[in-house]
């Protein structure tokens, strides 16, 4: 079965990508390359011994999907291409919307058409309001969201299960993804952030490589066991291979479904820095600064219903995501433009 991954050449994209070549399946990806390298699917070339179909273009653009669905057979969608920086969705909401949110329509539309309904969706923890007690489960109450970028996920949630109420032929998974970090174990693809990064993993690579002074930790304050912010932090080839389990289950149900992709473990920021300088005999200095504002203290999955109803966990701990961002940084110090 060919599947349609639209965003694929991106940081997630890249690392499923490999999963469903090796699993067998065929891969057909259409990015518009506005936050990735063509040269991430290269490397998942190489790294496979597998080709894949790669259209530069915008999921916006119905034209280009129209000839896409013509050109190809394809029996899954996986729609990663989307805006997901939350600063800038803050100075810049116009695009984020029409960007996150258009694209999925356009998709949609273009799917609807062509009778093809199965569509797996990169949703987020972002969507679950900052009330509610840990773990969250799928259940757990969402929205309220405190940005335009934690808006548009909410939004396309409601978009596609609106979708599989109107029309009972639609197979859509909701994936909500927690903190993904790590790289694949070769080192060839990873995360390549352009400008300053907004997350802490690779804020912490590039303080390690020496690209950045020192990581700032926001805030030693918190209702935590060492007073920093608590994440459920995922290892993105664990993360790949939630999406290959996805695809098998949309292919056997109709209807929406939500699930989480964490571990339901969560570690401080502290424990990350030091499972990564010990993980890797590098220093990272770090001072503690102020709170930054919008974040929570604490934050993790209860995976449960991933297991029951995916078959999917979980398998890599904090020490191999530590290493593998690490080996990634190491090996790719300008990322991709090296
Ligand atoms: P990424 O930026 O590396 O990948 C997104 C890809 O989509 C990029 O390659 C980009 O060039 C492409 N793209 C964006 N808009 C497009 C468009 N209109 N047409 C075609 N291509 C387009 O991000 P990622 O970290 O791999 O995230 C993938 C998805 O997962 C995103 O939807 C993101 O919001 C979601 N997500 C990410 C995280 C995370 O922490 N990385 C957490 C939760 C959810
Ligand atoms: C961020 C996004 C969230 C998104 C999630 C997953 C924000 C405000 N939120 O959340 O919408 O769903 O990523 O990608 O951007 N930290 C530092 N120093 C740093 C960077 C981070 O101390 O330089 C701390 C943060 O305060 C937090 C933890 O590290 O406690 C993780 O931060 P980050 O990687 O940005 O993820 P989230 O805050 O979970």
């Amino acid at each position: 079965m060919n599947v349609l991954v639209t965003g694929g050449a991106g940081y997630i994209g890249s690392h499923t990508c490999l999963e469903l070549l090796e699993s067998g399946y065929g891969v057909i990806v259409i990015d518009n390359l506005c936050n990735a390298s063509p040269k991430s699917l290269d490397r998942v070339q190489e790294l496979t011994g597998k080709s894949l179909k790669f259209y530069e273009g915008d999921v916006r653009d119905e034209a280009l999907l129209t000839r896409i669905f013509q050109e190809n057979e394809i029996g899954c969608v996986i729609h990663f291409a989307g805006l997901k920086a939350v600063g800038e969705s803050v100075a810049k909401p116009w695009e984020y919307y029409d960007n996150n949110l258009n694209s999925t329509l356009v998709l949609t539309k273009v799917m609807k058409q062509f009778g093809m309904k199965n569509i797996i969706f990169s949703s987020s923890a972002t969507v679950y309001t900052a009330d509610n007690e840990m773990p969250l489960r799928e259940t757990s109450r969402t929205g309220n969201c405190t940005n335009p970028y934690g808006w548009t996920k909410y939004m396309t949630e409601q978009i596609l299960s609106g979708m599989a109420t109107a029309e009972a032929d639609w197979s859509i998974v909701l994936l909500r993804y927690f903190n993904p970090i790590g790289a694949h174990k070769s080192g060839r693809i990873g995360e390549d952030p352009r400008g300053i990064p907004n997350n802490l993993m690779p804020y912490i690579t590039q303080v390690a490589v020496g690209r950045r002074e020192e990581l700032s930790v926001f805030g030693d304050d918190y209702d935590t066991p060492d007073g920093t912010g608590v994440r459920d932090y995922i290892h993105v080839v664990d993360l790949a291979k939630g999406h290959v389990a996805a695809v098998r289950y949309a292919a056997e149900h109709k209807g929406c479904e939500v699930f989480n992709l964490g571990t339901g473990v969560g570690y401080s920021v502290l424990d990350m820095v030091h499972t990564f300088i010990d993980a890797n005999h590098v220093p990272v200095p770090y001072k503690i600064v102020d709170r930054r504002p919008g974040d929570i203290a604490t934050c993790y999955a209860d995976p449960a219903k991933s297991l029951e109803k995916l078959g999917w966990k979980a398998e890599l701990g904090l020490t191999e995501m530590c290493r593998d961002s690490w080996n990634w940084q190491k090996a790719n110090p300008m990322g991709y433009g090296e």
